[in-house]
């Protein structure tokens, strides 16, 4: 990329660093939660604050031809208590996947299970709920979160995955160190769901243009889908997905091989359409109160989307006037 084109993408990556770090606001998170007018906004992005308002919207996916990923929203936890509180919001959840016939996929953040408290209390954690989706054949993922966990978070899955093979793991494009990731996954026979990578990581470690995280998910999709690793393909970029299906078609790759996910709320329109002709489209579906650093991060991935907020609050606030 020449520099006129970096310049161009400084203020974009600014605004993305700046929703970032406001995202770990715990201040700004409690403004923001209990505000009404926020509210229409993320709904777009999370089905729901109960497990009572996400089931049916995840019924409406499954209708609809869709594969479902839930993830009980929470992050960052401080102590062993919230921690586990966490842990037996996920197991009410598999439980009540599993009583309604929906798939019992769950996604899991490991902060939320105490990794920041002590991490032997965290592979418990996690492993409770490896031993619950187990018992009703499920699939957990555990999410990536930023570059310091890393480790953590490939050596809790190798455990996890010890125990049970329904257990995946997230890898980022961003990060350098995710081909050689990638290689000790697949030698593993392990199964990963590839990302771009939602945190603001430092060149140190992390690729910082778009096109060079772009050209590193290229890679690393096209590695994992010819090494036969039964991978999802996480993204909404028409590019890479239209990369995907050429190299699936063109080695007759099954389309039970590997799957599609993407985001609650996002790219409907390409989620139906890649349905249509016959792909497995999973939706990642959020619901809880803690929706704050999630929904920010959505925010942060399209800056226009800051932009779609204030319109919707100020339409809010304006009805709210004229109503007095
Ligand atoms: P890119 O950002 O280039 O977007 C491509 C197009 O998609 C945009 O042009 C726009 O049309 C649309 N789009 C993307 N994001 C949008 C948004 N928020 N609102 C509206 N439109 C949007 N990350 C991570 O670090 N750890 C993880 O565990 C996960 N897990 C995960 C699961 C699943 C199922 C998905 C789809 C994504 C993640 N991510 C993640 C997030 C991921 O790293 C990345 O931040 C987003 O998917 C956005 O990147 P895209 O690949 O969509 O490309």
């Amino acid at each position: 990329m020449g520099f006129a084109e970096n310049v161009r993408l400084a203020p974009q990556r600014t605004m993305r660093s700046l929703l970032i770090s406001l995202s770990h606001r715990r201040s700004l998170a409690r403004l923001a939660v209990r505000s009404p007018l926020t509210r229409p906004v993320v709904a777009r992005f999370v089905a729901g604050e109960s497990l009572d308002e996400a089931l049916p919207a995840i019924g409406v996916l499954a209708g609809a031809g869709f594969r479902t990923t839930v993830d009980v929203l929470g992050e960052s936890v401080t102590s062993p208590e919230h921690a586990s509180a966490a842990v037996d919001r996920y197991l009410a959840t598999i439980a009540a996947l599993s009583e309604r016939r929906l798939d019992p996929n769950v996604s899991v953040k490991l902060t939320q299970m105490g990794l920041e408290i002590d991490r032997d209390l965290c592979r418990a954690n996690v492993m409770r709920i490896v031993e619950a989706v187990r018992g009703v054949s499920g699939f957990v993922r555990i999410d990536m979160e930023d570059n310091t966990r890393t480790e953590a978070t490939l050596d809790t899955w190798r455990a996890a995955y010890a125990a049970y093979p329904g257990v995946g793991v997230v890898i980022q494009s961003a990060l350098r160190r995710s081909s050689a990731d990638v290689d000790a996954i697949i030698a593993a026979g392990g199964r990963v769901r590839l990302c771009k990578g939602a945190y603001d990581e430092p060149a140190s470690v992390a690729y910082r243009t778009k096109a060079a995280v772009d050209a590193n998910y290229a890679r690393l999709m096209e590695r994992l889908l010819m090494a036969d690793a039964s991978p999802a393909i996480a993204t909404h970029d028409p590019r890479l997905i239209a990369r995907a299906i050429e190299i699936v078609e063109g080695e007759g790759i099954g389309r039970d091989r590997f799957e599609f996910q993407m985001l609650y709320g996002v790219r409907r329109d390409l989620q139906r359409a890649l349905v249509a002709r016959g792909y497995t489209v999973r939706i990642y579906v959020p619901f809880g109160q803690e929706w704050y650093p999630y929904f920010m991060r959505r925010l942060a991935e399209r800056p226009a989307n800051v932009g779609f907020m204030l319109r919707a609050v100020l339409k809010e606030e304006g009805r709210r006037l004229r109503g007095r």
